[in-house]
């Protein structure tokens, strides 16, 4: 087989690569090693900037994004038990779309299947060869058997854990990282949302944040150990934890409880892989790439990057050679550093840090009031929630 873009991974980042491409006239192929129901079951984050949805709108792929998706205009920061508002809108102009990345992803794979797109599922033991020659090949087994397919170009879209970045050979990439003394147990639960808009809360008992998948069904993350067993985590514990976390100095209780429907732990990890680029293999989202989710900017990042990239593509299938490719991974970069400031920022600002003693307790409070009392500390945090622009 040939093809002339290879896409390792059917993620937000190589479906919608690939649906950009087409839209370019240009040909892929997406290898996917797990299965259609388990991308498409595999609960995520659900927060899009405007751009991003601007981009799914133009690749017309946002029909049912534009009717589901809950459009916000601001979002609430709790601490010492009192709520304050940052009006996104009325700051930057800009709105964020609620919609969950599983449903991102059944939109691209329902679009990639409409036009015949290859799409397979289920890819075993993929494999990467010839990366720094003219004519890469990749290798995998379906079904038991092996097959292969030479492409002018791979893009790494595996997400984190996958083969891509390790198929670079060692001392091509330097790594920059930070991992977290805390994790997310997140739950989603049939019961409506605490409030019309997220609430991120610091807590002296660790963070919490309450959003939402739709008005019947809640998204709520509690701080927890990084080695936390969910098994001493029964549903009435969970709820008690919330409505702690949570809590409002008049005594109000918002969070409405309901059926747990899904509970998981997501670890907390910054981490860049630079350059995103080795001979003709380019790295696009998770696989470059990760942010703790504070920020909300992990899907946004993946797309952002998939739309530098078919740019490029579009430009060295034309035939401007690879020196079409040369910038995407310093265009990549410029903008995710300054995601990683703001999710580092965010997760600072918010959690409880063990180790940490009074002195920087009573200056992660200071820093909360500058942000709500001050335009500029307010705007600060807007512009970056909405999203940078995109050049
Ligand atoms: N071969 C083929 N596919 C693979 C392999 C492999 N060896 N390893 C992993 N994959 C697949 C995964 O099963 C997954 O479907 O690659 C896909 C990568 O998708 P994501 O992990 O969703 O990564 P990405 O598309 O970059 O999207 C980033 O995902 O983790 C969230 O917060 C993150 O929202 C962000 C988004
Ligand atoms: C989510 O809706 O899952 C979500 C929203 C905002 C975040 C993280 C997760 O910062």
């Amino acid at each position: 087989m040939r093809t002339q873009i290879g896409i390792i991974g059917a993620g937000p980042a190589g479906l919608l690569l690939a649906h950009l491409l087409h839209l370019a006239g240009i040909e892929s192929v997406v290898l996917e090693a797990r299965s259609r129901r388990y991308v498409e079951g595999r609960i995520r984050a659900g927060l899009l900037e405007q751009g991003t949805v601007d981009i799914l709108t133009q690749g017309g792929v946002a029909d049912r994004l534009h009717r589901e998706g809950m459009v916000h205009e601001g979002l609430e920061l709790r601490f010492d038990g009192e709520g304050h508002r940052i009006d996104l809108h009325g700051l930057t102009g800009r709105r964020v779309t609620i919609y969950g990345q599983q449903e991102v992803v059944k939109d691209l794979i329902a679009a990639r299947l409409g036009y015949g797109g290859p799409l397979v599922f289920e890819a075993e033991d993929v494999a990467l060869h010839g990366l720094d020659g003219e004519r890469p090949r990749i290798t995998w087994r379906e079904g038991g058997e092996a097959r292969s397919l030479d492409c002018d170009i791979v893009a790494g879209c595996d997400g984190f854990h996958g083969i891509c970045r390790d198929s670079i050979p060692p001392g091509h990439l330097t790594v920059y990282e930070r991992v977290y003394p805390f994790a997310w147990l997140g739950i989603l639960a049939a019961a409506p949302p605490a409030s019309h808009e997220l609430i991120y809360a610091r807590h002296a008992r660790g963070f919490a944040l309450a959003t939402m998948r739709s008005p019947t069904l809640s998204r709520l993350y509690l701080q927890c150990r990084p080695d936390e067993d969910l098994a001493q985590w029964p549903d009435s514990r969970i709820w008690e934890e919330l409505h702690r976390r949570f809590e409002r100095r008049d005594g109000a209780r918002q969070v409405k409880e309901g059926p747990i429907l899904q509970k998981g732990i997501t670890a907390m990890r910054s981490f860049v892989a630079e350059p995103m680029r080795y001979g003709r293999l380019f790295l696009a989202g998770d696989a470059a790439h990760i942010v703790p989710p504070t920020g909300a900017k992990g899907m946004n990042l993946a797309v952002a990057d998939v739309y530098y990239l078919a740019q490029a593509l579009e430009a060295f299938c034309r035939g401007q050679g690879m020196a079409a490719l040369d910038g995407y991974s310093r265009r990549c970069l410029a903008r995710i550093w300054k995601a990683q400031r703001f999710s580092w920022w965010m997760t600072a600002m918010l959690h409880r840090f063990d180790e940490a003693d009074a002195f920087e307790h009573k200056v992660q409070l200071a820093e909360l009031a500058y942000v709500c009392e001050s335009r500029a500390g307010a705007m600060t945090l807007a512009e970056n929630y909405v999203g940078l622009p995109l050049e």
